[in-house]
């Protein structure tokens, strides 16, 4: 068996990965933070935000949330009651029996399978913290009891954020809920502290001196009467007040379920150390990898989209100049077929990231119906926006396949074909007549139709297009990360 590999991303379904033990054995992982769809009953679409803020009607439908009693549901349930921990398989058992073969169920079923494998990977003095909201906490609460022991249950983390929404029959929605578990009743843990703002006000005799010489005092804090040490605070609560990423924050990556890289910091302070590895199962857009990264230390990260993959990898190397490898992508010819046979959307997806095109998603409109995805640039003095439509093609192509691309490219800069087979001599002559696109800013002509196969860009080929500036970027680009030094933790 392979070494347990780090600083890498896996894509696919986490099931299938966890499982496989050459990728993680038992007890190889200090840290897991899983933020799964919460079951919401909504299809989570990726609203790109166009030029100017306005939401893209081009939305793709990334993954979904709402699960379905399906013969993966129906088998998944009967190898967690056969093959599952007893006591697991028991609950999951009356609760199916209480709850009948419903979306809850399914969705109860596929989180039960995902935390026993959890379970199985965490090491003896390792922490797990589930990221939920009230639709679904209750269920996965006795399923976490089940699996990890009531006794190892340690924190119910409330996550209070501030945001208006428009309900007048019931209070608004404000939070969302952390489950924190350990393993074992020994495990890594840091106090984390909240100094209020007005710490060092506290005229000098108000502060005692405790055994080890630190001076503190107690102080009410929202009706309570909290230990407070001069030097470092207040024990932070269970109660985490953290804004809401704003949807012009510089953070925002465009990922309509991104987490604040500022509630991922204190899990992974709280939680590991320094060279600790923390895996993130559910990764998204990889909020908890950046944190890791950030505070040295090691991580994993798996999502089933590669939009999601695509989004991680540009912004790990935004952020920390970091090219993470993925496993599960296809990385020759006849990989990427395999991937084109089982899922044409995933393909799509996956190709267009090998050019950081933008994937227009299902719903295109008007005359963005035949294209695929979009590079945007800036190409002229006033600063307008220029694209690159692309055409993803995974079956047979001919000459058609340019004819419709010239047609759908008109009035863009730049179309490109990407295909899986190699192209034929009169699509090469097709796309040669289509002639130049001139950038005004380089004074430099690219060929207006590019065809690129798959094979060509896994060897290394891009787009011959304008540069893109930093304003022009497809993906919103993630801000630099500085590492942070040695920081100095205070051990509770
Ligand atoms: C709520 S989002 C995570 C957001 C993330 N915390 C962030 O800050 O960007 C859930 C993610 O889980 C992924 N996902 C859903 N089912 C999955 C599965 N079975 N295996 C791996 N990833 C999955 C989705 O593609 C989605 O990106």
């Amino acid at each position: 068996m392979d070494e347990l590999k780090t600083n890498v991303l896996y894509f696919g379904d986490n099931l299938e990965i966890l499982r496989n033990r050459d990728y993680f054995p038992d007890e190889c992982v200090d840290l897991i933070y899983l933020d799964p769809p919460f079951n919401s009953k909504k299809d989570y679409n990726i609203l790109f935000k166009e030029n100017g803020g306005v939401e893209s009607e081009a939305q793709i439908k990334a993954f979904t949330d709402t699960w379905h009693w399906t013969q993966t549901a129906e088998d998944t349930y009967h190898d967690i009651v056969v093959n599952g921990p007893l006591k697991v398989g028991k609950l999951i058992g009356a609760l199916h029996d209480a709850i009948g073969h419903n979306d809850v169920m399914a969705y109860l079923v596929m989180m039960t399978a995902r935390l026993i494998e959890l379970h199985r990977v965490l090491k003896p003095t390792g922490s797990l913290y589930l990221h939920c909201d009230p639709t679904a906490s209750h269920y996965l609460k006795l399923v976490l009891d089940q699996i990890f022991g009531p006794a190892n249950f340690r924190n119910e983390i409330v996550w209070h954020y501030r945001r208006w929404t428009a309900v007048s029959n019931r209070f608004q929605r404000l939070h969302d809920t952390l489950f924190f578990y350990t393993k074992r009743d020994k495990y890594m843990f840091n106090m984390l502290y909240d100094v209020p703002a007005n710490i060092a006000k506290g005229r000098k005799e108000s502060w005692k001196v405790d055994e080890e010489g630190r001076e503190y005092r107690w102080q009410s804090l929202h009706g309570k009467r909290y230990i407070i040490y001069r030097d470092i605070g207040a024990k932070k609560g269970d109660v985490w007040e953290l804004p809401f990423i704003h949807p012009s924050a510089k953070e925002r990556l465009g990922y309509e379920t991104q987490k604040p890289l500022s509630l991922l910091e204190l899990i992974i302070k709280a939680s590991s150390n320094e060279g600790d590895i923390v895996l993130d199962p559910f990764c998204g857009c990889g909020t908890a990898l950046v944190a890791a990264q950030k505070l040295n230390r090691r991580w994993i990260g798996i999502d089933i989209t590669h939009l999601a993959v695509a989004l991680m990898r540009n912004r790990l190397k935004d952020s920390f100049d970091i090219d993470a490898g993925v496993i599960g992508e296809p990385v020759d010819l006849a990989s990427a077929k395999a991937l084109a046979h089982e899922d044409r959307y995933q393909f799509q997806w996956w190709a267009l990231s090998l050019i950081k095109a933008r994937p227009l998603g299902e719903k295109k409109k008007g005359a963005d119906k035949g294209i695929d995805g979009v590079i945007h640039f800036i190409d002229d003095a006033s600063g307008g926006v220029k694209r690159v439509v692309v055409q993803v093609k995974s079956g047979h192509v001919g000459v058609n396949a340019v004819r419709e691309l010239k047609a759908v490219a008109a009035n863009d800069a730049i179309g490109v074909l990407i295909t899986l087979e190699l192209p034929t001599n009169p699509m090469k002559v097709e796309a040669v007549d289509a002639g130049y696109y001139h950038s005004p800013i380089y004074d430099k002509d690219y060929p207006k139709i590019q065809i690129l196969t798959i094979e060509e860009l896994l060897h290394g080929k891009t787009v011959d297009m304008p540069p893109q500036t930093q304003t022009s970027v497809t993906f919103t680009k993630a801000p630099k990360v500085t590492r942070k030094e040695g920081e100095q933790m205070a051990m509770g």
